[in-house]
């Protein structure tokens, strides 16, 4: 049976943005968040505490903290990537609600990506778990490729619940299974969320699937089915990983509240300002508008 309500965790901010090549300015970044927070997003990922040079785009990661810090809304998550004790160092004087270590379902994505294995990933979280839940700040995992990868193709999904059990025993509280690449349909979604359910319990899991090849919203439908009841999503459908090449962004947060709301699923979200939202960052980006749902709306 369906969920009575859903969290949406808008990614744009992070996964939306950190792929575009032209520097976004850090108030850019901040009216997005403006944005998405006065269309009802309770739950957001406002950046990531990587190294600007892999991520170049995400270097402003404390400035753009320090610009919200005045108008912080207490009812708002506010989540980073932090990938090492390096990327926690500084994103922990910004006091983030919630912090995203990211691991990968793949060996050959985890080296490209983090540059480093499986294994050595969790070694290197596991501090950052501690050290997070010490200060009272919310672990979440997301574990990447865990229907495809870019370099290895399909992946068994033993993997998934191999990851999944070992960041939960370093101790996430939380676990999104990413369709990096967006190559997943809905069977092979399933089937990677009844990995990881091996080890977590329905609540602890969410779905972030990208819309390469125009499934994600499919594969949503599918997660919902389960009783999942959190999803990544980005407006404008923005966004790309650095090391995925060709990947698209992530289902467009409009279409899956479209969705949702049709369904009689809650979210608390305006529809009409998230729609604002997505039309005034892919104007910024130069970009046509990503999301099926707005384009509807804004040509009715
Ligand atoms: P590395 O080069 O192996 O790190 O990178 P290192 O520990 O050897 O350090 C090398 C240098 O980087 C040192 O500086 C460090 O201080 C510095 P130097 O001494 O040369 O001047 N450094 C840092 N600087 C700032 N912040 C840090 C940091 N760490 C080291 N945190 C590292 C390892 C993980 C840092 C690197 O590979 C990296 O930053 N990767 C990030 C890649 C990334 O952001 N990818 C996109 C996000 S994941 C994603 O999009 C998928 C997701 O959406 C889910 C899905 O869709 O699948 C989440
Ligand atoms: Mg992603």
């Amino acid at each position: 049976s369906y969920p009575k309500h859903v969290t949406i965790v808008d990614v744009s901010p992070r996964d939306g943005l950190q792929n575009e090549s032209k520097t976004v300015p850090t108030a850019v970044k901040q009216a997005l968040i403006d944005d998405l927070i006065a269309a009802g997003i309770k739950k957001l990922e406002a950046t990531s505490f990587v190294s600007p040079k892999w991520v170049p785009q995400m270097g402003d990661n404390s400035a753009l903290l320090e610009a919200l810090a005045p108008t912080r809304h207490a009812d708002v998550c506010y989540s980073v990537l932090v990938p090492n004790m390096r990327g926690f160092e500084n994103a922990i004087n910004h006091r983030p609600d919630e912090i995203v270590i990211f691991g990968s379902a793949s060996e050959t994505f985890s080296q490209k990506n983090i540059n480093c294995s499986i294994d050595e990933s969790i070694e290197r979280f596991a501090p950052v778990a501690a050290a997070a839940k010490a200060q009272g700040i919310k672990v979440r995992g997301v574990i990447s490729c865990t229907v495809g990868c870019p370099y290895e193709g399909e992946i068994d999904p033993s993997k998934v619940a191999y990851v999944t059990k070992r960041l939960i025993e370093i101790g996430a509280e939380q676990i999104g299974i990413a369709d990096t690449i967006g190559v997943g349909t809905p069977l092979k979604v399933q089937r990677a969320l009844r990995a990881a359910l091996e080890y977590a319990d329905i609540a602890m899991l969410s779905g972030h699937f990208h819309d390469t090849y125009g499934q994600a919203l499919s594969n949503t439908l599918a997660a919902l089915q389960m009783g999942i009841s959190e999803f990544d999503t980005s407006v404008a459908g923005l966004g790309g990983c650095p090391y995925a090449k060709g990947a698209t962004g992530n289902v467009a947060t409009e279409d899956v509240v479209y969705m949702l709301h049709g369904m009689g699923i809650s979210t608390g979200i305006d529809l009409d300002k998230l729609v604002i939202a997505g039309e005034r960052i892919s104007k910024f980006l130069g970009r046509p508008n990503g999301s099926n749902v707005a384009r509807a709306l804004i040509n009715k």
